[in-house]
């Protein structure tokens, strides 16, 4: 199959309509996204993911309409924060209608569901949605943040990528659920935990592992670079791999910098959405120069330096 990169939306909808898998941008990362409702295509999202099914998927919508078609139950919390945050990168857990087909939601009785913000995200979904979508990258590997990054990785295994440039928040979207007093945080992404405090303030944050149920796709190990990659403190990391070529990432410019060294920083002033919006770039990159080990540290823990400490951190569970 050639993969084709294009900016036809129209084009993305007749695949979509043709039960075919379709690279869609979004303002977080780009998703492999299928119509909600066809399971053989929604089939074709795990096998071209290589992901396993009991993984549920995120539906996307582009109307406020479609949530009481997906769920039911909903808690006026949940539509309060839709007010605030839609469209944007924040997920609802909710009970699901039968409608909903398991394989979406990997057998369970909840779904995950957001409205993206980007425009052609928007349009694409108000002609080919509801769209199931997990992020644009196999299995494990780093989640992709433009079009060339899924064609890198997913050439020939699907038709269409829709091209809507960079991504412009750069790491996943909240996932949240609402219990009796507020919410539950599951995955930390590009909404914080101090905006949506602003609006709900009970919030328990319940960071999950894979073996918790309630948000079974959060697996410990994940956006791992084919590369061994360390967290910690960079010149310690530094001196004891003195004997390494190192790819090395820190949150600002670093002083100290050893030549032969590949060194990739975040953002130049310490800017947090500069950092989130870099990140997955800054790993792929790395990944890519033919470095011994990669070396990374920790970013401020506030804000997005939440989300984007939990990628950092999954990127090197595999290596402890
Ligand atoms: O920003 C995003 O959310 C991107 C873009 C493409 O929208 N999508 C994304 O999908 O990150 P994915 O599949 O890579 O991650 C989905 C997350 C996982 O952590 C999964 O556990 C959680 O959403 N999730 C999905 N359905 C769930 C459910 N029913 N209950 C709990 N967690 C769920
Ligand atoms: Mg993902």
């Amino acid at each position: 199959m050639e993969t084709e990169i294009g900016q036809s939306i129209e084009k993305a909808a007749h695949f979509l309509s043709q039960g075919e898998v379709v690279g869609i941008p979004t303002e977080t990362v780009y998703g492999l996204a299928a119509s909600a409702f066809n399971i053989d295509a929604v089939t074709k999202i795990f096998e071209v993911k290589g992901r396993p099914t009991f993984n549920p998927l995120i539906v996307h919508v582009a109307d406020l309409a479609d949530l009481p078609r997906l769920a039911q139950n909903i808690s006026p919390l949940i539509f309060r924060l839709a007010a605030t945050f839609w469209p944007g990168p924040l997920t609802f857990v909710l009970d699901k209608k039968d409608v909903v087909p398991d394989l979406v939601t990997g057998g369970g009785d909840t779904i995950a569901v957001r409205m993206p913000d980007h425009p052609m995200a928007l349009e694409l979904i108000s002609l080919a949605g509801p769209l199931a979508a997990p992020s644009a990258n196999p299995f494990g590997y780093i989640s992709p943040v433009c079009a060339e990054h899924v064609k890198n990785q997913l050439q020939g295994k699907i038709p269409y990528i829709l091209d809507g440039g960079d991504c412009k928040v750069g790491v996943e979207s909240t996932v949240v659920m609402a219990d009796d007093d507020g919410i539950i945080v599951l995955r930390y992404g590009g909404i914080t935990i101090e905006a949506l405090r602003e609006v709900v303030p009970d919030i328990k944050i319940q960071i999950n592992q894979s073996s918790d149920l309630k948000s079974p796709g959060q697996l410990k190990s994940h956006y791992s670079p084919r590369t061994k990659l360390l967290l910690g403190d960079v010149n310690e990391l530094s001196k004891h791999h003195a004997d390494k070529k190192l790819g090395i990432l820190t949150f600002i410019p670093s002083a100290s910098a050893l030549p032969g060294n590949v060194c990739v920083s975040l953002t130049a002033k310490g800017n947090m959405s500069e950092a989130a919006k870099c990140l997955f770039t800054s790993l792929r990159i790395l990944d890519n120069a033919e470095v011994d080990l990669i070396i990374c540290e920790r970013v401020p823990d506030h804000g997005l330096g939440l989300a984007i400490n939990d990628r950092l951190e999954r990127a090197a569970a595999d290596y402890h």
